[in-house]
């Protein structure tokens, strides 16, 4: 259960956080002394002081429906402990589709029903911003489009749009094919961990859409400096030395340098190298007359970032439902098999229009999107009070769009549960299936995305099959949901049956 740039649900104060932590780890019973007592109770009728005053909202104006819990700690320790698909579904039972709630400090009002995330997030999208945790954001860089409403954020939009469009990635089809081929025969008669190693292949895909085709004597640094700073990510935002967000923020500092050199290497060439950065160096506009530097390197990292675990997470998660469902795999592969043979007939090798050509593997990606939902919700903040269906929100609550259970209900899809990508033979009802959100923060990477699936899935499931390795349920979340440990899997050359 993890929202899309969150390692928690919300962006909690550091030191709630702390003690939240310390008390998951039991060291209360030491805690306890007379002067901790006191402090404790005085601690909370403060707290309940504060949320009491946190809930008053417009006079009169009816709050959603829902439970808030307990001051300040709210329900968090119950979407902890509890499934969180229960701990959602249970409340939509009891409540409704927009209910209330409180997660780490934070009052939230969830969303499942498709018409009214819509009005979230397309008709009334400029009264809930999008909202992140300032450590989320010193991270990838403040300028970043995903934190921006508004002007800033549709020119950078656009320009984002403009480097993911068809008819420019089209042209990386070859390319990327050559990532593929390069890391199949590193798989074969070994075990990987699947996840790892769709990340490392999402990873060099984002990379050539970000800069391009061109090799710079950086790009090697920045490789090092992104995976430090990677590894930070998920960590517990303490600034102190030798903490794992320590590390990633010193990683960030130097990327900015490393990056800032090979930006002004690119200003002074010609050729600016294609690439998100080629566009975003070419970028005149009624806004700014040119993006500086820093601008241009927080939205290069920030669309690395959004681009890799995702796709990586989405990829694992299809090499999981394939290897349960052999016959959905036989199918995918004989749908593979008839674009080989074109291939070989023309003598050419795989274009972006073979790509259109795949209409059950097509299907099989949507289907994983729907059952794996990794992005379970997105976050909004609403920038005033806003009347929604009935109901007040008041101005600085969270609002979150569920979309993993919007995709998992039983009315817009039948047997929610079970994986079948025949349901997608018919597309589904407006507005209930939205893997990649939906409105102006809608996902500009989503063709690059299935892109990358559909040219990985053509040569892997022609040339090879993989068994599970180990025990083959359960899911962790690392940040995304993914199979446990990350799908270990053996990889097999495919013997194929004589004629
Ligand atoms: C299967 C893989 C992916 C999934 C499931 C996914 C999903 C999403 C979703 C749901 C959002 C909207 C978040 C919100 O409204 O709060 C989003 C935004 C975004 N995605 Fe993706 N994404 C994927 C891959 C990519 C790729 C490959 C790129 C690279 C171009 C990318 C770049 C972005 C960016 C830049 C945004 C922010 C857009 C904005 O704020 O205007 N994503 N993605
Ligand atoms: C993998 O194993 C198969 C069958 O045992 C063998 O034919 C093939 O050459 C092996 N491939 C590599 C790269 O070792
Ligand atoms: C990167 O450098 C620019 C310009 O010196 C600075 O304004 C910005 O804050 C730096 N960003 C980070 C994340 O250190």
């Amino acid at each position: 259960m993890q929202g899309f740039y969150y390692s928690l649900p919300a962006s909690p104060p550091q030191t709630f956080l702390a003690t939240f932590t310390t008390f998951q780890d039991c060291q209360v019973p030491f805690l306890i002394t007379p002067i901790l007592f006191f402090s404790l109770v005085l601690l909370l009728v403060v707290l309940l002081l504060l949320s009491i005053h946190q809930w008053r909202h417009p006079k009169d104006k009816l709050l959603p429906p829902g439970s808030m819990g307990w001051p300040y700690i709210g329900e968090t320790l119950k979407l902890y402990t509890e499934n969180p698909n229960s701990f959602f579904a249970n409340r939509q039972k009891r409540y409704g589709d927009i209910f209330k709630t409180h997660i780490l400090g934070c009052p939230c009002v969830m969303i499942s029903s498709p018409e009214a995330a819509r009005i979230v997030l397309v008709t009334k999208a400029d009264l809930f911003k999008p909202t992140y945790p300032p450590s989320k954001e010193k991270m990838i860089g403040p300028e970043a489009l995903f934190f921006h409403q508004g002007a800033y954020h549709s020119m950078l939009k656009k320009l984002v749009q403009a480097s993911f469009l068809p008819s420019v990635i089209r042209r990386s089809v070859t390319e990327i094919e050559q990532i593929v081929l390069k890391f199949l025969p590193s798989w074969e008669n070994t075990t990987i961990n699947t996840l790892q190693e769709m990340k490392r292949y999402a990873f060099d895909v984002a990379m050539i859409s970000a800069f391009g085709h061109k090799q710079d004597l950086e790009m090697k640094g920045i490789k090092q400096l992104y995976q430090c700073l990677e590894k930070g990510y998920n960590s517990m935002p303490l600034d102190l030395p030798g903490t794992p967000f320590h590390k990633a923020m010193k990683a960030r500092k130097l990327l900015n340098e490393t990056l800032r050199r090979l930006i002004q290497n690119r200003r002074e060439n010609e050729k600016q190298g294609g690439g998100l950065l080629g566009v975003m160096l070419e970028a005149k506009n009624q806004m700014v007359d040119q993006l500086s530097d820093s601008q241009i390197a927080d939205n290069l990292i920030g669309v690395i970032f959004a681009a890799h675990d995702t796709t990586a997470s989405v990829l694992t998660w299809v090499l999981k439902y394939l290897h349960d469902n052999g016959d959905i795999l036989e199918a995918v592969t004989r749908e593979q098999e008839g674009i080989q043979r074109k291939i070989i007939e023309a003598n050419h090798r795989l274009t972006w229009d073979d790509t259109r050509h795949m209409p059950l593997t097509t299907r099989v990606i949507q289907e994983t999107l729907r059952t794996a939902s990794i992005l379970s919700f997105t976050f909004r903040e609403a920038v005033q009070d806003v009347e929604f269906e009935g109901y007040c929100i008041p101005k600085g609550w969270k609002v979150l769009p569920l979309f993993r259970t919007i995709h998992h209900c039983a009315d817009f899809f039948p047997q929610p549960e079970k994986f079948d990508p025949s349901r997608f033979e018919v597309p589904p009802r407006p507005n209930t299936f939205m893997p990649f959100g939906n409105g102006v923060h809608s996902c500009p990477g989503s063709e690059l995305a299935k892109l990358e699936m559909l040219v990985l899935l053509h040569h892997l499931t022609t040339s090879y099959r993989w068994q599970a390795v180990g025990d083959k349920d359960g899911i962790q979340y690392g940040p995304f949901p993914v199979p446990k440990r990350g799908l270990p899997v053996k990889v097999s050359p495919r013997k194929i049956k004589a004629a």
